[in-house]
């Protein structure tokens, strides 16, 4: 959800802004912008479409060579996708330009005083609204004026802003959307993520909500919007360049499909103790007391994320026989939900910055929960407000459509349940079978993918249907969610997902010749049921496309297309499920033609609510 680099140093920022530019792309795409200071001068390069087109022009522009400038990728919430809209947005007075992500929710009534004042408005954007208010207030210091402005704003931002007659400082600030400053010798990369850092520095500080830094090439200074000092908590980035690179692959959606067993086997390294039958959640270990008394708990999360916390549930009660239920974070923070005693909230999220989910865990906390976070982006923001939590370990998801991250927050909720299940009533014995059956998931994830090629081959006959459906029980209804979610994020099929017996309640009537029928019908509990479901839209003309377990033979005379799974326990068979799944829509949205790493409309971090 737009993505900001910011640089200052002695290297002549362009080359780093534009590079930075391309590794936030995923964030936002519709168009992009860079403003550069040359000595007092600034210069602004702004086009619509992707990061390649600002470079066009910069080229034609000849280049800029200042060593201080902003950059800015975009996801439109304010004002259509034109250049007018694209940032950085100047003020009129006082040579601000300034780059955003997040929202500016009182930007009507600011603008009005602003008008009143004389300024004249160029966009249709809160952004221009936080510049001009920003400029207005300048009287020869940056940092103050930007205090003075983020004062009367409310909404969210993550904000880089330059002045034309201060060429040596930059300033940043944030609320409610991520910025992390990266501090090199001499030198400083602001950016959304840390993908944006890591060629230059490990060094690096997320800001907190309301901070405020000021930096210059001799140093930096970090304090609230009011004016009261803050230490940054410095942290080592750990990702490398390589974890953000294609590397040899097509596209980043393909390259996380496939390196789901390795990082899976990070996932569960050091967690799963066998000779014990236990699960080791360091994150946990704080909180071990606490999460003893649990009585219920609720999962929170938004597009695939909420997804696996489904499965959550049902392996909360299942495996640890105690209440779980799932509810998106955008529904639970205003429907005025009951927070009973020992009711522990888990957001599950990659990014850890779902503005959703945020807010609901908030909501949460406000209303006395135990707060647990089930996040990948170490440092963001879900992350540092929960009480516990486990880490997905599933390094950089750069593709917009999640895959990886799925599979970890699946298996990271196996692992919670199984820890509370042994906390509350189960051997070490059974738990320790548990872990084996668990600990042979990336081998089982390896295998299945070998059935890429036949998965392209299925999805070859049925790309030009314009309606799919997507059915699975118990553990796989949410599969089957997942499933028709990545069909429509990528290859803009229309795809439902739902549970299979709900089917033949309203969605039956949708069946017509040739329609393809995904179902999730390996063997479990409601395999006998799934079949029953499978006739009834065989016999309705729908085409069936079945995943199913290795072995099974008796579904190829009821399935026009069979998918195997390797075998295994029930409560696992989500993590391999969704595999072909994710590797059909993939297929899907390559043989239509479509920009898989950045789909129409999306962005992969939804900041806003
Ligand atoms: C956006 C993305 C989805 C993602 C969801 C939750 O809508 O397009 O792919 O699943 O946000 O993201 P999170 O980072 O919280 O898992």
């Amino acid at each position: 959800m737009c993505g900001i680099v910011g640089y200052i140093g002695s290297r002549v920022a362009q080359p780093l802004l534009i590079e930075g530019l391309k590794r936030l792309e995923y964030r936002g795409y519709d168009s992009a912008g860079v403003a550069v200071l040359e000595g007092d001068h600034l210069r602004i390069a702004r086009a619509v479409g992707r990061v390649a087109e600002v470079e066009e022009k910069l080229d034609q522009l000849g280049g800029f060579a200042g060593t201080l400038g902003i950059a800015h990728t975009r996801w439109a919430t304010h004002g259509g996708v034109t250049e007018a809209n694209c940032h950085p947005h100047r003020d009129d007075k006082s040579g601000i330009a300034l780059v955003h992500n997040g929202i500016i929710e009182n930007y009507a009534a600011l603008r009005t005083y602003l008008e009143e004042k004389g300024h004249v408005f160029s966009s249709e954007t809160d952004t221009e609204v936080l510049a001009m208010l920003i400029g207005e207030l300048y009287e020869g210091d940056l940092e103050k004026a930007v205090k003075a402005a983020l004062r009367e704003v409310t909404g969210a931002y993550a904000i880089a802003v330059l002045c034309e007659h201060d060429p040596n400082t930059l300033v940043v600030a944030r609320k409610g959307s991520p910025l992390m400053v990266g501090v090199g010798s001499g030198e400083y990369v602001v950016a959304s993520d840390a993908s944006a850092i890591i060629a230059h520095t490990s060094q690096a500080f997320p800001l907190d909500d309301y901070n405020v830094v000021r930096i210059t090439r001799e140093g930096f200074r970090t304090s609230t919007i009011n004016d009261v000092p803050v230490s940054p908590k410095m942290m080592q980035l750990e990702m490398d360049l390589e974890q953000i690179e294609l590397g040899g692959f097509s596209h980043f959606m393909q390259k996380e499909i496939y390196e789901q067993p390795k990082v899976l086997r990070t996932t569960l390294r050091g967690r799963l103790d066998h000779n014990e039958g236990r699960v080791i959640l360091g994150g946990l270990a704080s909180f071990a007391k606490e999460l003893i008394k649990a009585r219920r708990f609720i999962l929170t999360a938004q597009g695939t994320a909420l997804h696996a916390a489904m499965i959550g549930e049902y392996l909360l009660e299942d495996l640890a026989k105690i209440s779980a239920e799932v509810e998106y974070g955008s529904e639970f923070r205003y429907r005025n939900p009951i927070i009973e005693e020992n009711t522990v909230v888990v957001a599950v999220s990659q990014s850890g910055e779902t503005a959703d989910t945020l807010c609901a865990l908030r909501e949460a906390k406000d209303r006395g929960a135990m707060a647990l976070g089930v996040v990948n982006v170490v440092g963001s923001s879900i992350a540092r407000e929960t009480d516990a939590g486990v880490y997905l370990r599933v390094g950089p998801e750069v593709g917009v459509a999640s895959t990886k991250a799925f599979t970890g927050q699946v298996t990271v909720l196996t692992m919670l349940a199984l820890y509370m299940a042994r906390r509350r009533f189960m051997s070490p014995e059974v738990c320790a079978r548990c872990l084996r059956q668990l600990d042979e998931i990336p081998a089982k994830v390896e295998q299945t993918l070998e059935s890429d090629y036949r998965v392209r081959k299925v999805t070859e006959r049925y790309v030009e249907r314009d309606n799919w459906l997507f059915l699975g029980r118990g553990y796989n209804y949410p599969t089957a969610l997942e499933g028709a979610l990545k069909l429509k994020e990528i290859s803009y099929i229309h795809a439902e997902g739902m549970p299979a017996a709900e089917m033949k309640h309203g969605p039956i009537a949708l069946i017509d010749d040739g329609m393809p029928v995904v179902f999730i019908a390996n063997k479990g509990r409601q395999y006998d049921k799934v079949m029953s479901n499978i006739a009834e839209v065989r016999s309705r003309g729908g085409h069936v496309i079945a995943v199913a377990t290795e072995g099974d033979n008796d579904i190829k005379s009821v399935a026009e297309e069979v998918l195997y799974i390797p075998e295994c326990e029930e409560y696992l068979s989500p993590i391999l499920a969704v595999v072909p799944l994710q590797l059909m829509a993939y297929h899907a949205a390559v043989l239509r033609g479509h920009d898989v790493d950045k789909p129409r409309n999306l962005a992969k971090s939804v900041t806003v609510e």
